[in-house]
């Protein structure tokens, strides 16, 4: 027996962290690299959420609180799911966690027994897996296809529940795909999930706000009221409001999993950070304004990063709905040799070819369960995005 668990021997360390991480140890060596790895805003959390902040200590808003968040915060997420989800939460369905990822997590421990199975569209953010490894139980994914537009099939839907399905995870629009599902393609989802009544679902709508192209965003709960019951609603300020490093993220479901995710989180991290959460009261209370100021700059970045990354030799790039990530195919490049020699035989040999050739950094399709792709963040400014796109061309020009 080692001294590290089975349970963490059953995970990896987060490819997407991992690829920041190089991009970052490959800079401070002095090389000339372009990280597109990271999920993040570069923009600033907007200033009335700072001063929110800073007012909140000036107050002495800084001892603990309760586990599950301040009343306030509950009150505006609440607020939230009425005005923008058309859904009624009260207070004690709501929940507040030290970010998105948290919320699964205590979700996934609070319910989870070993056996109990998962289902995972693929390609999945790189979390979910291992989260519910971590918490006993088994992911079972199910591929999508670019044909597809990266989007599940109600029958993939139907074949992949058994009996010991217990949670579907649904994120739309989608890391690291950016696919979002039309209303109607999602009602084809919720007419499966209505006829399977022991299955809860899991939905992140953490880019709810990134959509582009006058897309509408719906929740599962929202189409589908009969699924009311049996749904986690989960949210954040994490991208709508540049707020990655501040951690809260929120959900509302039945009370009966509010409690039990209130349990967990009492033993692991007691409450979020007492300042955060007033100032994501202040977030989604505040001025929403800069949300769609926002989006559009995203969506000139996508529509600038999907040409240019067609024109590369060998790369086929679809135009998401959504998100700030692009997830195009490699698969022309595959079975290619690079010009010190290399061949080119996955998705992450290209990744890693790439970085040494021309110091972009990008993450291989496989770390989030579809092959031959990669992922880019274009939450980076235009000039580094055209430089990147560039030099995405002429290493895919380079290969033979
Ligand atoms: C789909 C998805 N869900 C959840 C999260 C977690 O967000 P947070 O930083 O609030 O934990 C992320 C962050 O990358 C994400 O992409």
């Amino acid at each position: 027996m080692g001294f590290i668990s089975d349970a963490l021997n059953r995970i990896q360390p987060s490819a997407t962290i991992a690829a920041t991480q190089k991009a970052r140890d490959l800079k401070a060596q002095g090389r000339d690299v372009i990280g597109l790895g990271a999920g993040e805003p570069d923009f600033d959390t907007p200033d009335n959420i700072k001063e929110a902040a800073i007012e909140a200590i000036r107050r002495g808003e800084t001892k603990y609180t309760a586990v599950d968040g301040i009343p306030e915060l509950k009150q505006a997420i609440c607020a939230k799911f009425k005005r923008e989800n058309g859904l009624e939460y009260k207070p004690e369905q709501a929940f507040v966690a030290p970010g998105g990822k948290p919320i699964i997590f205590n979700a996934m421990v609070a319910t989870l027994n070993p056996g109990d199975e998962v289902i995972i569209p693929a390609p999945y953010w790189v979390s979910y897996p291992d989260i519910v490894l971590l918490a006993g139980g088994k992911p079972v994914f199910v591929e999508t296809t670019l044909e597809n537009n990266f989007k599940l099939t109600p029958d993939a839907l139907e074949a992949a529940i058994t009996p010991k399905t217990k949670w579907f995870f649904f994120n739309s629009p989608s890391n690291p795909s950016g696919a979002a599902y039309t209303e109607q393609e999602l009602r084809a989802l919720t007419d499966v999930l209505v006829r399977h009544e022991h299955v809860w679902v899991l939905t992140d709508d953490m880019y709810e706000h990134l959509v582009y192209d006058g897309f509408k965003f719906t929740s599962p709960a929202q189409v589908e009221p009969k699924l009311y019951n049996r749904t986690l609603t989960m949210n954040g300020v994490s991208k709508a409001y540049s707020m990655t490093g501040w951690r809260i993220g929120y959900c509302a479901a039945p009370v009966e999993l509010i409690k039990a995710m209130t349990k967990v989180q009492s033993q692991s991290t007691s409450n979020p950070t007492s300042i955060s959460q007033w100032a994501a009261v202040e977030a989604l209370n505040g001025t929403q304004d800069f949300i769609p100021k926002n989006a559009a700059i995203f969506k000139e970045r996508r529509d600038l990063v999907v040409s240019m990354l067609n024109q590369a030799k060998g790369i086929q790039c679809p135009t998401p709905e959504g998100a700030f990530y692009v997830y195009p195919s490699s698969a022309g490049c595959i079975g290619k040799t690079t010009p010190d020699g290399k061949v080119i035989e996955s998705d992450e040999d290209f990744a890693i070819a790439l970085i040494e050739a021309e110091g972009v950094s990008v993450v291989h399709g496989a770390a989030f369960g579809l092959s031959p792709f990669f992922r880019i963040s274009y939450a980076t400014s235009t000039e580094a995005l055209t430089d990147a796109c560039e030099r995405i061309q002429r290493f895919c020009g380079s290969l033979k």
